[in-house]
């Protein structure tokens, strides 16, 4: 089956299958009066006019801006409950370190999170996933790390892997079982750790469950020696590396994330002149996620630092339930021109090529190039512009996922 997507009034996608630096992050291609053959799932070409051939079937774009479907390089998916009462300490000053350290926070998803059901979880994270998908994201990185027990890691993680095959957007799996101490060894880091790299880790490897394995370093969670110990046990078992970096205090995450090798390194708000040089030393991808800052009220990463110093940058939500429990790639798109600095150019180029980079698929997705699959969004507005200056409204409107219709 073939399908022909005509007169788009703009066609906007970086090239390549690797993640971009410096001036290549918003070194992207424009054609106007375009379009876009796919064949199956499959692009076949991509050009200006109109093609020699035929299709089974056509999508007039009506003129409209056309990009490649959303990437969301880092979520936490699958949870339990939700946390609305976390707001009002919030905003009496308590701060979210505090709130985790009373016993709240991710620990209050935790017990939430044990005591759902398989199907519950799923159910959730499905509408989670449907709404995304009608805001322009194909594929979803979903993360682990609110059972931190055995049993509930895997439960997480198998409701990703029921997931990935009954909806539409494509998903990629990353334990994060450290995510927190959990409160029964509270007193017994080295149990705990020992848990992960002993029986957890193997038991996720075995049932080949993720493809990545996170780590949460920051002061009072896991040290950079610790995060060290526990991404090298997943490496030796073949789960690549991610690090929750430099979120609140810049304890050694993002050396650590060069020194081993990591495919990313995640948040960075606080990350350091010498941090940055070692992402870019080390080849890592900087995850940027500005709706966390907007809703922790912390400051920005420093993305034009980045860039400057030839670090790819990628953007994601980090969709959660403490510290943003919102879906929306295009409001964190947004932030990140308006607070982070980075033009619309070099985000489009965030959330698509260098966020399939980021999960390891930029071979297969992030650009709308011949032989690459058939996401893409068609946007309710003619450039590229006009998408990053909006907000607060879906601009989204067609949404392919694989050479079909999935949305609007
Ligand atoms: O990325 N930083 C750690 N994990 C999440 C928050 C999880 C939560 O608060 O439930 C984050 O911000
Ligand atoms: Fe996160």
């Amino acid at each position: 089956m073939s399908l022909l997507i005509h007169h788009i009034g703009l066609l906007a996608t970086p090239t390549g299958s690797r993640a971009k630096s410096g001036d290549g992050q918003g070194d992207i291609l424009l054609i106007e009066d375009a379009y876009v053959l796919i064949e199956g799932s499959t692009i076949l070409r991509v050009g200006q006019g109109e093609p020699e051939e035929t299709a089974d079937e056509r999508i007039d774009a009506g003129g409209c801006l056309v990009t490649p479907g959303l990437i969301d390089a880092h979520t936490h998916l699958v949870f339990g409950g939700w946390r609305e009462h976390e707001l009002s300490l919030k905003l009496q000053g308590v701060s979210y370190l505090e709130i985790l350290a009373r016993g709240g926070g991710i620990l209050s998803t935790v017990r939430a999170t044990r005591e759902a059901s398989e199907e519950e979880l799923e159910e959730k994270a499905a509408k989670a996933l449907d709404t995304m998908l009608r805001h322009g994201t194909t594929t979803c990185e979903a993360k682990s790390g609110y059972g931190l027990d055995l049993e509930t890691e895997l439960k997480q993680l198998r409701v990703v892997r029921r997931l990935a095959k009954r909806q539409k957007v494509e998903l990629v799996s990353t334990f994060m079982g450290a995510h927190a101490l959990p409160k029964e060894h509270a007193d017994d880091r080295e149990g705990y750790i020992r848990l992960l790299t002993d029986e957890i880790l193997p038991a996720v490897a075995r049932e080949g469950l993720a493809e990545f394995c996170d780590v949460f370093c920051e002061s009072g969670v896991f040290t950079a020696a610790e995060s060290r110990r526990i991404l090298l046990r997943a490496q030796a078992l073949g789960l690549r590396s991610k690090i929750h970096a430099d979120e609140i205090e810049a304890i050694g995450g993002s050396e650590l994330a060069g020194e081993i090798g990591a495919v990313t390194a995640e948040h960075l708000i606080a990350a350091t002149d010498g941090g940055i040089d070692a992402l870019a030393r080390g080849g890592v991808i900087a995850c940027l996620l500005p709706a966390t800052s907007l809703y922790l009220g912390k400051p920005y990463a420093r993305a034009r630092e980045m860039v400057r110093r030839g670090v790819p940058v990628c953007v994601a939500t980090d969709f959660n339930p403490g510290s943003c429990p919102g879906s929306s790639l295009q409001l964190a798109m947004n932030l990140a021109c308006w607070y982070c600095r980075l033009l619309p150019a070099e985000v489009l180029t965030a959330v698509t090529l260098n966020a399939a980079a980021a999960i390891g698929r930029e071979k297969e997705i992030g650009t709308l190039e011949r032989g690459k699959r058939a996401d893409l969004v068609l946007w309710n507005c003619d450039n590229l512009d006009h998408l990053f200056y909006r907000f607060g409204e879906n601009l989204a409107g067609t949404v392919i996922k694989e050479g079909r219709v999935a949305a609007g």
